[in-house]
């Protein structure tokens, strides 16, 4: 089975962001497209400028590679404040966090990616720390033991994550914002497109852009990584500009499909399909059938499917819907799934 590291367009592989942080938009107007969100993040921090304040507590989340690092440093250059990242895994035990903390001076940021996968002790620390910008640590053992409480500046978490559902309840309700970061459209992908291959001095034409944006899955993170691959058989097999046709070829040699499915997503459709009648079946039997981690199912090709509605998904597991059976060419029969009550 194709590993997902080297899978191209896994939004979740980063290797190639390192190169690609010079990409990355720092201030507001530099971002592009989440209008919506753009604007209530502009309120947010004109409303703390004005009082002079920290930033409150922000909650991004959505699916991997839309832009939830990306709009963390650009809140924190608005505030002109410093940043300090760290991700839920890193932060092991209590002591970490602490540390972490009387560390930060007044407004700072502490950005926590994965802010899921905190641990539950680490939480216990984390709340009085954003609630009340106070840490309480307990100083000896046994019956002498006292707790002390020690101040804090006040700062601003941001928290990353791209399984709301899994953050706790008493974390959620200690963000004072919490937004999420939605999938592109086409149009803002050829933006981003275009403004990365500006910065990359590569020669391009629209409609090689255009291409590029409509096979990306909504993500820009995935539209930079193919741009790169692109340019690579532009400049092997071309005169290096991007035009339709070099698109269109590389990608296809990529095995990316018009809307962005690559062999995982087919792989996944086929095997409800043809394995399980249409389904509906369970998330980790169709991990198990493709030898795939299920959390990189659930994560990374799930939500885009679902988005294409190709997917849905009730209490009984996956279906394949007709709009699957058709991008597939793979003939529809009424009835496939056969719980109609369940396909609201
Ligand atoms: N609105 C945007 N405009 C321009 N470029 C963007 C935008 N959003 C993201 N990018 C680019 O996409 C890439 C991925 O963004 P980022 O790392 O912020 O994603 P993420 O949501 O944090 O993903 P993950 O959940 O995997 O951490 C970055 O290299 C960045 O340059
Ligand atoms: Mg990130």
């Amino acid at each position: 089975m194709d590993n997902p590291e080297k899978r191209l367009n896994n939004p979740e592989n980063r290797k190639e962001d390192s190169l690609g942080n010079s990409l990355r938009p720092k201030l507001l107007d530099e971002v592009i497209g989440q209008n919506q969100l753009r604007e209530n993040l502009s309120i947010l921090i004109e409303a703390a400028n004005q009082r002079s304040e920290a930033l409150d507590h922000v909650l991004f989340y959505g699916p991997p590679g839309l832009g939830k690092t990306t709009l963390a440093h650009v809140l924190a250059n608005e505030m002109h404040v410093n940043i300090k990242v760290t991700s839920g895994p890193a932060i092991e035990r209590p002591g970490d966090l602490a540390a972490i903390l009387t560390n930060l001076q007044g407004g700072d940021v502490l950005f926590i990616d994965e802010i899921h996968r905190l641990g539950k002790a680490v939480e216990e620390v984390l709340y009085p720390a954003m609630e009340d910008f106070a840490l309480d640590i307990i100083i000896g053992k046994g019956p002498s033991a006292r707790s002390i409480r020690l101040k804090l500046p006040r700062f601003t978490v941001i928290g990353a994550t791209t399984r709301l559902a899994l953050i706790s309840a008493p974390l959620r309700a200690r963000f004072g914002a919490v937004y999420r970061v939605d999938y592109y459209d086409e149009q803002s992908l050829a933006q981003i497109i275009e403004r990365a291959s500006v910065l990359m001095e590569l020669e391009y034409e629209n409609p090689g852009v255009v291409e590029i944006a409509k096979r990306s899955r909504g993500t820009p993170r995935i539209a930079l990584r193919l741009l790169r691959r692109v340019r690579d058989f532009a400049e092997v097999r071309g005169n290096g500009r991007i035009t339709c046709d070099t698109s269109k070829e590389a990608l296809g040699m990529l095995s990316i499909d018009q809307l962005g499915l690559d062999e995982i997503d087919r792989m996944v459709l086929l095997t409800i399909i043809k394995k399980f009648a249409g389904g509906p079946v369970g998330l980790s039997t169709i991990a198990a059938s493709i030898s795939e981690e299920a959390d990189t199912i659930m994560d990374v090709v799930e939500p885009y499917l679902l988005q294409l509605g190709f997917l849905s998904r009730t209490a009984q597991g996956r279906i394949a819907t007709e709009k699957a059976y058709q991008h597939l060419n793979l003939p529809y029969k009424i009835g496939n799934n056969a719980q109609p009550s369940l396909l609201k």
